[in-house]
């Protein structure tokens, strides 16, 4: 971290007490326009986040399930203040946090990382490894000389399960499980608080999906991240994620810790997701 926003947010930390949530969402909306059904008519929007409101807590692993085009996306960007809600607002340890100029939210980008469904649309081809894996560092201005980048990069490759030299090699040269721990390394290299992955393994070989959850479990524990983990197999976040938010049509349909809301659903929507998962746990 520079100097110049740690003091900022040293003071905001202090102002924000203990009882503050590490990530806290209040009636956070958003929708798009539908396509013009006539030329004179008014433009009809679709609802894809219908006021959400939700807390996360330091250490937590949340998990938001819902099935295709329940806006689960459009949340998530909206909570890393990716995109710009119509209505609502996030804080992140009390401090409020909106998309505006990229250098107002720099702070905000190193706390808060995410890895995407499909590694090959965050890693660009022409990058070897390592440049990928460095790149956020000197997009967040937290890079440091040639050869703490170099240690960083390195270390981030290991936690992952990588050996340090495949930074060399291209993403191309990697299996879609090693990609996807390629891009959990990147997300992890300027060291966040908070690491959330839109369905990681949805991409990914069946073969290979424990693994990658794992390793995020593992990451969780061991670089005491808070983790958000999206999902539309409910089966996916049930091991990984103590608390769970089940989203229907943009609206939370429930949320609670993962074992109540798996064992005693209060959603019936929720009853036709467990259904769709093959075997019960506990
Ligand atoms: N950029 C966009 N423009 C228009 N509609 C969108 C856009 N992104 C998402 N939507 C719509 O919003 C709804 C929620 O989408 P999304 O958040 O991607 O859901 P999920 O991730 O749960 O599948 C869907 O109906 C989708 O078609
Ligand atoms: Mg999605």
């Amino acid at each position: 971290m520079t100097a110049d926003t740690t003091g900022d947010m040293t003071a905001d930390m202090a102002a924000a007490g203990p009882d503050v949530p590490l990530l806290e969402a209040v009636g956070l909306r958003r929708g798009y326009p539908l396509p013009r059904t006539s030329l004179t008519g008014r433009r009809a929007r679709r609802e894809a986040v219908r006021d959400v409101s939700l807390r996360v807590e330091e250490g937590a692993a949340l998990g938001i399930v819902g099935e295709s085009g329940a806006g689960k996306s459009t949340l998530v960007r909206l909570l890393l203040a990716l995109d710009r809600p119509d209505a609502g607002t996030v804080r992140y340890r009390g401090r409020e946090v909106r998309p505006g100029r990229p250098s107002s939210l720099r702070w905000f980008r190193r706390e808060a990382q995410i890895v995407l469904q499909d590694p090959m649309s965050s890693l660009d081809p022409r990058m070897t490894v390592a440049r990928a894996v460095a790149e956020p560092l000197r997009a967040l201005g937290v890079a440091g000389d040639r050869a703490a980048t170099a240690a960083r990069v390195a270390e981030v490759l290991t936690a992952v399960g990588l050996e340090p030299e495949m930074g060399r090699r291209y993403p191309h040269e990697f299996s879609g499980g090693q990609r996807q721990r390629i891009a959990i390394a990147r997300a992890l290299a300027p060291r966040p608080r908070i690491l959330v992955g839109d369905e990681p393994v949805s991409a990914l070989d069946v073969s290979v999906r424990a693994q990658v959850l794992d390793l995020l479990a593992r990451l969780a524990a061991t670089e005491g991240l808070t983790l958000i983990v999206v999902s539309h197999d409910l089966g996916v976040v049930r091991h990984l994620c103590d608390q769970v938010l089940i989203l229907h049509e943009g609206a939370v349909a429930e949320h609670g810790p993962t074992a109540r809301v798996l064992t005693d659903p209060a959603h019936p929507y929720t009853r036709r997701l467990l259904d769709a998962v093959p075997r019960l746990p506990v």
